[in-house]
Parts: C-alpha cells; sequence; structure tokens
C-alpha cells in the first residue's frame, strides 16, 4: 500500500483524534513524514481537522472516486487491484484498449471523473458530467472464442444490477443485452469492444457507466424521459467509489462462475433479472423493425420473441425497445 493510503487508513480507523506519533507508528515514518502525506491528503480534498496535542482527525472523505476509495469496497482477487484514475479523459473505453494493447493484465479499470468524449452503442455520444456517474472500463481476458463475447454485456449487466441492489435497495433490472433500468429508465449502459483475432479474443474492453448523481438536466434533451439517475430514484445522493467497488466485486463473481461452471449456470439469475421477459417489445434491426413479446433467454443469452405473427425468432444483436403496457 502506498504511504498516503497508510496514512488514511489509520486516520480512517478512529472516529476522533489520533495522534501524530500514533501514525507514525503505525506506517513507520517520521512525524515530519505523516505531517507531509496529511498536507497531501487535504489537497486531494480530505479534510483533516488538527489539534494541539491530540492530533488529527479525518472530518470528511471527497466525493471522488480515487483509487484507494475504491478499493474499501472492493473483494476481489483480480478486478480492481490495477486501478488508472483520471480527473478527465476522452473515453475510458478508448484508453482502456490502448492500455490493454500494452500489455495491461486481467481486471484493470480505467475510472475518470469525467469524460468529453464518452461513447454510447451505436456511435451515440455517453453524457459523462464530471463528478456524477461511474465512468469505468474494464480489461478482461477471457479464453473464449469472440463469437461468445456479447455474452459479457449480459454478465456485466447482471453485476450492475446486484450492486445498485446492494447500494439502494432499489429495484434494478436488466434490459435486454445491456442497459440497466430503474422504474423502466435507463441509469446504466454498457459499451462492449473487442480486440480479437478470427478464433480468439484477445482483451474485451468492458465499459459500464452508472448515472449516480447526475443532474437530470445533463442528459441529452432525447435522453430526459428515458434516462434517470439513482440519486434521483433513491432520494440520496449516492457514494460512487463504493457502488463502484461492488459493481467490480458482483462482477468479478459473475465473472468467475461464467468462466469455471459455464454461461448455463448463470442463466436462471439472468432471466429473474431481465425485465424484458414477459414484455411487448419492439426489435429494431438493420433489416427492419417488428414487435412481439419476449418470451425467453435462449441458452447462449440471445432473446427469444414471438412475433405479431406467432413466429419463434432468436434475437443475437438489435435494439429491442419495451413497449408500455397498456392502461387498462
Ligand atoms: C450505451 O448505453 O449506449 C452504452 C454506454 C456506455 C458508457 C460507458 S461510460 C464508461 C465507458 N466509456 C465510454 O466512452 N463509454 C462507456
Amino acid at each position: 500500500m502506498r504511504m498516503k493510503e497508510e496514512v488514511l487508513r489509520a486516520l480512517g480507523e478512529s472516529s476522533g483524534y489520533v495522534s501524530g506519533e500514533e501514525i507514525s507508528r503505525a506506517v513507520g515514518k517520521t512525524r515530519t513524514a505523516v505531517w507531509q502525506w496529511i498536507e497531501e491528503l487535504r489537497a486531494d480534498g480530505y479534510v483533516i481537522d488538527a489539534a494541539t496535542r491530540r492530533g488529527y482527525r479525518l472530518v470528511s472523505r471527497p466525493d471522488r472516486i480515487y483509487p484507494w476509495e475504491i478499493a474499501r469496497h472492493l473483494d476481489t482477487e483480480f478486478i480492481g487491484k490495477t486501478i488508472h484514475y483520471h480527473e478527465y479523459i476522452g473515453s475510458t473505453n478508448d484508453e482502456a484498449k490502448q492500455v490493454a494493447r500494452n500489455g495491461a493484465t486481467e481486471g484493470t479499470v480505467i475510472v475518470a471523473e469525467g469524460q468529453v468524449k464518452g461513447r454510447g452503442r451505436r456511435g451515440r455520444s455517453w453524457a459523462s458530467p464530471f463528478g456524477a456517474g461511474v465512468w469505468s472500463s474494464t480489461i478482461l481476458r477471457p479464453k473464449i472464442s469472440p463469437y461468445d463475447a456479447p455474452k459479457v454485456a449480459l454478465v456485466s449487466a447482471l453485476a450492475v444490477v446486484r450492486a445498485i441492489r446492494e447500494v439502494t435497495e432499489l429495484d434494478a433490472s436488466i434490459k435486454w443485452p445491456n442497459d440497466v433500468l430503474v422504474d423502466g429508465r435507463k441509469v446504466s449502459g454498457i459499451l462492449v469492444e473487442m480486440d480479437a483475432e478470427l478464433d480468439t479474443v484477445r482483451a474485451l474492453v468492458l465499459g459500464i457507466g452508472i448515472n449516480a448523481n447526475v443532474p437530470q438536466d445533463a442528459f441529452p434533451e432525447d435522453a430526459k424521459e428515458s434516462a434517470i439517475s439513482l440519486s434521483a430514484a433513491a432520494g440520496r445522493t449516492l457514494d460512487r467509489a463504493r457502488l463502484l467497488g461492488r459493481t467490480l466485486t458482483h462482477l468479478e463473481a459473475v465473472y468467475v462462475e461464467w468462466m469455471e461452471k459455464g454461461f448455463d449456470t448463470l442463466l436462471d439469475a439472468l432471466r429473474e433479472n431481465t425485465a424484458t421477459l414477459g414484455r411487448d417489445v419492439r426489435v429494431i434491426e438493420a433489416e427492419g423493425e417488428w414487435g412481439g413479446v419476449a418470451v425467453d433467454l435462449a441458452q447462449d443469452g440471445a432473446l427469444v420473441v414471438v412475433d405479431d405473427q406467432g413466429a419463434r425468432r432468436t434475437v443475437y444483436a438489435a435494439e429491442v425497445t419495451i413497449r408500455p403496457r397498456s392502461e387498462s
């Protein structure tokens, strides 16, 4: 652990004052060094009270997703063990692709407080205001064929659903294949990108955007109705570091289960958590648009839809919108 984190931990473990001497003993450095690290922490936004003869007291933590703040909520073996932190970045996915090409290990995560070129699926842009959301990309190196790569979107959506439920008690669910909804409105989107050869995946970049505390007016005009922040739905500001730490923790758990036991073992959990099932849907494909009822997930995660003519069709990649329930 780095010195700064050790000083922070020594401070954070007590709700009252900790003497400079105690901290210096805990971290094995001089009191002058401790004082310098306290100043660094203050520069990072930590409010630390100092009182003569009593020592230091951690009054508050900044609303930042510093790697060591995420680490407090992580319970993983490899995901999030290396986190690259940025205040502003173009897109964490672009950065992750670069870092992956340079050989980053599996589980490396890129996070940013704000993205200036945040990207959504289908070439759309993704509003990523500073300090308001969880904008992250995780590098995975699964030993799968490129054909199976889309499954990672479903697996990640399940992890996001579980993290949201744990942190907020909101009833989150998956909108097939890679959005997460609360009250029918989008709180999170996932963009999976791949570096692959014909038969092997070199790296997957799993971009997860969670609208944690994004003000409603920060959403683009065409998303104002369909998107919502967890903070608006829960009625309180969320701890973004905790949300991300728990997302990565659930992500590792589902990913390991998939790799070790096979995708089949996740199907029931996916079905239970998919809001799309049992609903009237519109399927928008390159070849055209059609309607039906989503009835199941196939063994490989594809969406099974009975179309308006009564034919059973399997949807692998499409934009699927849920038609509102009729009022009657
Ligand atoms: C979508 O719903 O269209 C997908 C949105 C994905 C947004 C995330 S935020 C972190 C990562 N970096 C990006 O540029 N996009 C993804």
